[in-house]
């Protein structure tokens, strides 16, 4: 089985889809470029038939980046599919993903349609993209809640139609992870066709578990994760994609596979999706979160300043900060205030350092947090007393 994960972005689909978050072309075409110097294996740019707008947005981004899939969303319906493949014609590497919902309360409350007639769609849906790109993708919406004699019928269907990624999503966030992966271990050893497919998982984040799901689907041998920047998606949103790059790349010794993303722009790309988005990041989000790298007790700031992996499980610099951060409070001890006056480039005596942190202590009671400009005054009235 492959060792590299593929990451498929839909920061610029499933990400729209997050109330209040729509984007125009140009900042469409700004995160796009993002996402290729990330390195992410496939962009899912739009789905073409939406609007005209995004017609055009993903025809503009498949005309333009290369080191990148391109990939276009379509209901399981002619027009969709060839919107999507005359949209993705410029694009070095298209794909059609096009998807269909799978379970049971689906087929009966939104489709009001038989499973043999879902099979037949489907596999007409397949076939008609592969006359655009032999990049195809299938999702089984739902599949989650879809019974699973069903599910492995429709995706041999799939794949011996031409699909050669089929994606299992969670699209109302309601697995847990050992079922989930369990249902992607079941899919690849039911499946009498699965070798000749890449499964992928696209999962939403309604029990805050999106990211654990991805994981332990990866555990069981899915080979794609679908994720968007800063885990932005429909309702709760999606598998947040710093999240699950990084998990990989930190617990490699677990997981014993890859992505080939450059890490050191997660960061950048995160700030570029939350301004055009308008959807700020949380600041204890991980990774990307203002404090995900911040330092507050005394205890942890003079471990970090000994040896780093005392607290820290993966450099700052490795995801895009410029460094780890050393938040000066009431907590913090005089290990971490030693050196933020050096760093500053305050050289104090033995006394004037004493008396300086005992009155950095008193402020730090009344003051949340005591930044640079605080130190230099509390410096300098030290200094300019004696
Ligand atoms: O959540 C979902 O099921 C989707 C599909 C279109 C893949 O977004
Ligand atoms: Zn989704």
């Amino acid at each position: 089985m492959a060792d590299r994960v593929l990451i498929f972005d839909t920061t610029l689909r499933d990400g729209e889809q997050s109330p209040g978050a729509s984007m125009n072309a140009d900042e469409k075409m700004q995160i796009a470029r993002a996402l290729e110097r990330l390195r992410v294996d496939v962009i899912e740019a739009g789905f073409p038939s939406a609007s005209k707008g995004d017609f055009a947005s993903v025809k503009a981004i498949a005309d333009e980046i290369r080191d990148s899939q391109i990939c276009g969303l379509a209901r399981a319906r002619e027009a969709d599919i060839d919107g999507a493949g005359e949209a993705l014609a410029g694009a070095s590497d298209p794909r059609i993903h096009t998807f269909i919902a799978t379970s049971d309360i689906h087929l009966r409350a939104k489709l009001k349609m038989s499973r043999d007639e879902v099979q037949d769609i489907a596999v007409a849906a397949v076939k008609r993209a592969r006359r655009y790109t032999d990049n195809v993708e299938f999702s089984a919406e739902d599949a989650g809640r879809t019974d699973s004699d069903f599910l492995c019928r429709m995706v041999e269907a799939a794949i011996d139609a031409g699909a050669t990624t089929i994606n299992i999503p969670d699209t109302v966030g309601y697995a847990i992870p050992q079922e989930f992966g369990d249902r992607i271990r079941m899919l690849r050893e039911r499946v009498p066709n699965s070798d000749r497919a890449t499964f992928s998982v696209h999962c939403h984040n309604d029990l805050g578990l999106a990211v654990s799901n991805s994981l332990a689907a990866v555990e069981n041998g899915a080979r794609q994760v679908e994720c968007t920047v800063n885990g932005l998606g429909e309702r709760a949103g999606n598998a947040a994609m710093e999240e699950v790059v990084m998990a990989l790349r930190t617990r490699a010794d677990h997981f014993g596979v890859d992505t080939r993303i450059e890490t050191t722009e997660i960061v950048p790309t995160s700030r570029l999706v939350a301004t055009v988005s308008g959807f700020a990041v949380q600041n204890n989000k991980a990774i990307v979160g203002a404090n995900a790298f911040a330092h507050e007790s005394g205890i942890h700031q003079d471990g970090v300043l000994k040896e780093r992996e005392t607290y820290e499980i993966m450099t700052a610099e490795s995801v895009g900060w410029s460094r780890n951060r050393m938040v000066l409070g009431k907590l913090s001890g005089r290990n971490a205030f030693r050196t933020r006056l050096q760093e500053l480039g305050v050289h104090l005596d033995e006394q004037q350092f004493e008396a300086t942190f005992e009155r950095f202590k008193a402020l730090a009671d009344r003051k949340r947090e005591i930044f640079d400009e605080d130190l230099l005054a509390l410096v300098n009235d030290e200094v300019t007393r004696i």
